[in-house]
């Protein structure tokens, strides 16, 4: 194995010998929007949850380096079991994920027979298996509304976004009492504040954010639907209620617009940015690819049936042109 000792200090050597692994071992760096700006910068592919998983069943790499989270990388794996899946750090896992256990969703399942579930691509692999249709907050609704009306349907795990999924679509749904940790956060009394002192700026907010802010808001939308609307839209300022590694892209998109990172309820913390996705770096994103490990590894019976509901969504979004 080859042994290369670098300091903390010289990313750029670690960034030069990432370029230089990738090609020799015909791999490639898929990154989700709320990684940190370098990371995203040296991915080959940066996307949303549904871009992600598209990206990962339609490359011909024999490696994926996944810079996201457990649930994304696994997602990659079940969609591409031929290749060699890493994550640069297996603690990066999901507050919301981790809220929907399997044994207390098979009671949530046996409580509310006789409807199609439908959960989030944020899960484990275990709550994947127990669905019919995966969906991510890119196609969420229109994964619903794609289903007769008469069909009952069980949500999970983003109480906002299946509250979020109920109000568009008027369904009739059973939604799961998870919710994630950073979306939670955002404070409607600060984002109400910032919006007095730059009466201009847009409020754009993620679905999986609460009932109160989702209702200030002047577009809701998935990651790559908030970057479309501040590319399309002709405002000059926005306040962003999402991660903010999502920032990145719109500067990159329009440099001269200026972007407001929703405030926190605790204005100590930085509790605004996924603790999880920040657990990568572009160190360990080179020692991975060196090492080839951590590597996602599922027992092939699992991935099997897991890979059903996600290649339905697969299916839908492509009718749908989505
Ligand atoms: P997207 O589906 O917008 O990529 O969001 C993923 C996510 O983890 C939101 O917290
Ligand atoms: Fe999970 Fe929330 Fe982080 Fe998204 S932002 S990966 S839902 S913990």
């Amino acid at each position: 194995m080859e042994i290369i000792e670098m300091n903390e200090n010289n990313k750029i050597e670690y960034i030069s010998e990432i370029a230089r692994l990738k090609k020799k071992k015909n791999a490639i760096i898929l990154a989700h929007y709320y990684q940190t700006g370098e990371i995203q910068d040296i991915a080959d592919f940066t996307g949303d949850s549904l871009a992600l998983s598209q990206k990962a069943s339609s490359n011909d790499a024999d490696i994926i380096v996944f810079a996201g989270v457990r649930f994304m990388a696994e997602t990659a794996k079940i969609l591409s079991p031929g290749k060699k899946v890493l994550l640069p750090d297996m603690d990066a896992g999901c507050s919301l994920a981790d809220s929907c256990k399997a044994e207390d969703f098979i009671k949530f399942i046996e409580d509310n027979p006789g409807r199609t579930i439908i959960t989030y691509v944020n899960t484990n692999t275990d709550i994947k298996v127990l669905s019919d249709i995966v969906c991510t907050s890119s196609n969420a609704v229109q994964i619903i509304e794609s289903l007769p009306e008469s069909e009952k349907i069980i949500f999970a795990p983003d109480r906002n976004l299946g509250n979020y999924v109920v109000n568009k679509t008027g369904r009739d749904i059973a939604v799961w009492n998870g919710s994630c940790h950073v979306h939670e956060e955002f404070s409607l009394e600060a984002i109400l504040k910032l919006k007095e002192e730059n009466p201009e700026a847009k409020i754009i907010v993620h679905p999986e954010c609460v009932l109160p802010v989702r209702m200030i808001a002047d577009f809701i939308g998935s990651t790559s639907a908030l970057l479309q609307f501040t590319k399309n839209d002709n405002s000059k300022s926005y306040i962003v209620a999402t991660e903010p590694g999502i920032i990145h892209q719109m500067k990159k998109a329009n440099p001269f617009k200026s972007y407001i990172p929703a405030p926190p309820k605790d204005s100590t913390c930085g509790c605004s940015e996924c603790s999880f996705m920040k657990l990568i770096t572009i160190e360990k994103i080179y020692m991975c690819l060196r090492d080839e490990k951590p590597e996602i590894l599922i027992d092939h019976d699992v991935l099997l049936k897991a890979r059903k509901p996600i290649k339905r969504m697969m299916e839908i979004s492509e009718k749908l042109g989505l």
